[in-house]
């Protein structure tokens, strides 16, 4: 297997993540030594983001909560490795934002209805609280960790990495195109909404098999749908993914 990073300098093509790490994955084995569980920072070459000096390092939701507090919606996101497969974790001042009016800036999840690209419904959003199967996937401390692999051709989306409108730090509701503050893949420019929760459908691009999975909203661009969420766990202030949801990583493999 072979990632692409986005990056503001462009692609970077990255063979040496390939099948090791994800048949170690797969095969719950570590590919760097850390614990399965760990999500580690990961800047991309060439990039000069928030967590460049802590590439490498385990992610601390402190992290998150400090960075988001020079944004001006209160989010802050980063990219990361878990098993050396692409994730970005996002903030979202989720608790505190709830209880008010959804206007501009006053970020918050959102729970919607998920449709396939020929427009069959497949699920709600809100199956995150309402099935037991899908209980690992609550949101909790404020925070989602999403699987970054594009469901268009499988480049690695990113967050505020390039500058244009879908990357500003600003928010507006409903899910739509509009606003910043997306996830943004440079190779063909899909986008989308991090605070959007779904429930949708995709399939193995080798295997041709169907899965459906919770996972975040695609609102623009090629892709068909959105890319799905990896539970996780704040053990002490370590942010720490599970694998109960491992075959809907697959649809690149
Ligand atoms: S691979 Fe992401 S838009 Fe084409």
């Amino acid at each position: 297997m072979r990632l692409s990073f986005n990056t503001a300098a462009g692609l970077i093509t990255m063979a040496s993540l390939g099948s090791v790490g994800f048949a170690s994955f797969l095969m719950g084995q570590s590919s760097s030594g850390d614990s399965d569980s760990a999500i580690t920072f990961y800047a991309p070459k060439g990039s000069d983001v928030w967590y460049s000096s802590m590439d490498g390092q385990p992610m601390t939701h402190q992290s998150f909560v400090t960075e988001a507090a020079n944004s001006e919606t209160g989010m802050s996101a980063a990219a990361g490795l878990w098993s050396g497969l692409p994730v970005i974790a996002t903030y979202v001042p989720h608790q505190e934002n709830s209880s008010k009016p959804l206007v501009e800036n006053e970020p918050r999840f959102q729970f919607q209805d998920g449709y396939t690209s020929s427009g069959a419904y497949v699920g709600s959003g809100y199956e995150i609280n309402e099935k037991e199967e899908y209980a690992p996937l609550s949101v909790h401390d404020n925070m989602i960790i999403i699987f970054s692999r594009c469901p268009h051709l499988c480049c690695i989306p990113g967050w505020q990495l390039v500058n244009n409108d879908f990357t500003t730090d600003n928010w507006y509701p409903g899910g739509t195109d509009s606003g910043g503050n997306k996830l943004f893949c440079i190779c063909h420019s899909s986008r989308y909404d991090p605070t959007v929760i779904e429930k949708n459908r995709n399939r193995n691009r080798s295997s041709g098999a169907e899965f459906d999975y919770i996972g975040i909203k695609r609102t623009g661009g090629p892709a068909p749908v959105g890319m799905p969420l990896i539970p996780f766990v704040v053990n002490g202030d370590l942010i720490e993914a599970l694998p109960d949801f491992k075959d809907w990583y697959t649809f690149c493999a």
